[in-house]
């Protein structure tokens, strides 16, 4: 029997992922928290997993170089991949936001410059309100943006809500709650269903 190809995004999902995995009893021997391996085996070899930047991971997964992806629903939402989105693991929830200074009363305002990892989310969002935008795609450190003049919000995930605290930002608005979800791609569903479904069922098997 073939394997199934498992792409793992790097970040705040990997953890988790690796925990979900090991949990439903799919061991990798040669994983370990620092090691900077892309492609690894799970103990019995039915599963590879490779690890690619999150922003990636639907590309990889859309194109069929990973027959399953475990991403969160941001990403998703942004990227937009033409994938099947057959699992929400619960876990990495976290909500993607609007977020500025208190006073800020973006609802009323006419035009605005918002600071985002996500151009895609934040267009949608503010179409739909009839507010003019002009959006400043960051990859990180976004609460900066609105503390040095460089935008008047931002939209971003928020999990804890500490970076926004500490930076003196508060959510203005919320568009989506997210976690992590498991996709699968069209091609792989059709021609290693039954492998797909027997590793969908281990997973779900132990989702709290
Ligand atoms: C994310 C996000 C926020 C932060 C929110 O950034 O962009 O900055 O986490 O988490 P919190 O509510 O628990 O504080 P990430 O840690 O992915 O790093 P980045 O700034 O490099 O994108």
């Amino acid at each position: 029997m073939s394997y199934l190809t498992l792409a793992i995004g790097s970040g705040r999902t990997a953890n988790k992922a690796m925990k979900l995995l090991s949990k439903a009893g799919i061991e990798f021997p040669d994983f370990h928290n620092n090691s900077r391996k892309l492609v690894i085996f799970d103990e019995t070899k039915r599963l590879k997993l490779i690890f690619v930047k999150a922003v990636d991971l639907p590309t990889y997964v859309e194109k069929g170089a990973a027959d399953v992806g475990i991403i969160g629903k941001d990403t998703i939402m942004e990227e937009r991949p033409d994938v099947y989105e057959l699992l929400d693991l619960d876990v990495s929830k976290c909500k993607v936001v609007v977020a500025g200074f208190a006073d800020k009363e973006y609802e009323t305002a006419k035009s605005l410059t918002v600071a985002s990892k996500y151009p895609e989310i934040t267009k949608a969002f503010f179409e739909e309100k009839g507010i003019r935008i002009e959006t400043i795609k960051l990859n990180g450190s976004i609460e900066l943006a609105p503390l040095i003049g460089m935008s008047d919000i931002i939209v971003d995930i928020v999990e804890t809500g500490t970076t926004l605290k500490q930076n003196g930002l508060i959510i203005l608005d919320e568009i989506a709650d997210v976690s992590a979800r498991l996709i699968v791609n069209k091609a792989s569903y059709a021609t290693k269903t039954s492998q797909i479904q027997q590793f969908i069922k281990e997973i779900k098997a132990v989702l709290e």
